[in-house]
């Protein structure tokens, strides 16, 4: 029995992420949110031919019964990015959101997994975890900010330009944060390894730290990524459901408190985390969630380590916002 509630879910990533759980045999109950739309939506995808079942809960007087006994929550409500704004201009608007709808899921879920989409990444995982530490509730093994488009991005990209690698299987490490340059691929630690020279490596690493805008331009007003992202979550909300009921390891990134781990998370601070609250770095799933910070037991490179010099430097300012935000300092 896994019952999942999608907030935002009539928006650009969230129909799309609400039918790919409607696929997920595992789901047996699916809880459509949003302010607008979301009756609609539930409507259509309730007759996909899976045997969960879907409801639907429209404005801010249904959010309580649309995140009472839920397993999962995921959340990507809020406003996109149009051409030339960056993650960070949507601060103002999706923090409040973000913290609306936490305050929800803690006060009638404080269990539930929480996996957050919605944009600044690198803030509103933050935001979370003060407003539930408020409510009693932060287990920072339960809260999760969604890394997994950068990590599909970065298997992707090394296929455009080594095609007979398997995009599908192939693991590239992503670490610090979610946003331009806090975005730090591992290339020099790819699963199976790939070769490649000094300057593939950075136009690699740019084009997957700014991979997004080529969305945001292409779609040229319309949005930011909503299907590669719905997939990609879908992907993480997947992981995160096997590896609570199979018992089974799975691993992905996410954008985690380091505390859910700090003999795992010890790596980290030394490669260039610091004293940062948070950082994205590769889970191990299991029942309650994150069961430890996979270390990566090898060397990076010297550019790897420098770019994660400059993605801590603007974490902790990310970080620091998302807080402050949540917990105005009197
Ligand atoms: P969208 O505008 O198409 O959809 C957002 C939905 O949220 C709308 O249906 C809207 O009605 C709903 N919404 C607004 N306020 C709400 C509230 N208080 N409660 C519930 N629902 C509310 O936007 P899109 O493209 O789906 O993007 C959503 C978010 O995801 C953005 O913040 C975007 O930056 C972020 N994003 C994150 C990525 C990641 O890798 N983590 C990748 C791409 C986008």
């Amino acid at each position: 029995m896994v019952s999942v509630a999608i907030l935002g879910a009539a928006g650009g990533i969230g129909q799309p992420l609400s039918l790919l759980m409607k696929l997920n045999t595992n789901v047996t109950r699916l809880h459509l949110y949003d302010i607008v739309n979301v009756p609609g939506v539930a409507a259509d995808i309730s007759h996909v031919a899976t045997n969960s079942e879907v409801k639907s809960f429209l404005g801010p007087s249904k959010l309580p019964d649309a995140v009472t006994d839920i397993d999962l929550a995921i959340i990507p409500a809020g406003v996109p990015r149009k051409p030339g704004m960056t993650r960070d201009d949507l601060f103002k608007i999706n923090a409040g959101i973000v913290k609306g709808l936490v305050e929800a899921i803690a006060e009638n879920s404080p269990r539930a997994f929480i996996c957050i989409i919605s944009n600044p990444v690198n803030s509103t995982v933050p935001i979370a975890a003060e407003v539930l530490a408020k409510k009693g509730c932060y287990d920072p093994r339960r809260l999760f900010g969604v890394t997994t488009l950068d990590v599909v991005r970065a298997s992707r990209f090394v296929k455009d330009i080594r095609p007979k690698v398997d995009a599908a299987t192939l693991r590239v490490p992503v670490v610090g944060g979610h946003s331009g340059t806090t975005i730090v691929p591992l290339l020099s630690l790819a699963s199976p390894p790939v070769e490649l020279s000094e300057k593939e490596v950075e136009e690699l690493t740019n084009r997957i730290q700014f991979g997004g805008d080529e969305v945001v331009k292409a779609k040229d007003g319309a949005g930011s990524a909503t299907l590669s992202m719905a997939y990609a979550g879908a992907r993480f909300a997947d992981s995160l459901i096997r590896a609570q009921q199979s018992g089974v390891a799975v691993v992905e990134p996410a954008f985690v408190a380091l505390d859910a781990d700090p003999e795992g998370a010890a790596e980290y601070r030394n490669l260039g985390a610091g004293s940062l609250r948070f950082f994205a770095v590769p889970v191990e799933l299991g029942p309650s969630g994150i069961k430890r910070i996979v270390p990566l037991n090898a060397t990076i490179s010297t550019y790897e380590r420098k770019a994660i010099a400059v993605a801590a430097d603007a974490l902790a300012i990310n970080i620091d916002t998302g807080v402050a935000f949540a917990t105005p300092p009197a």
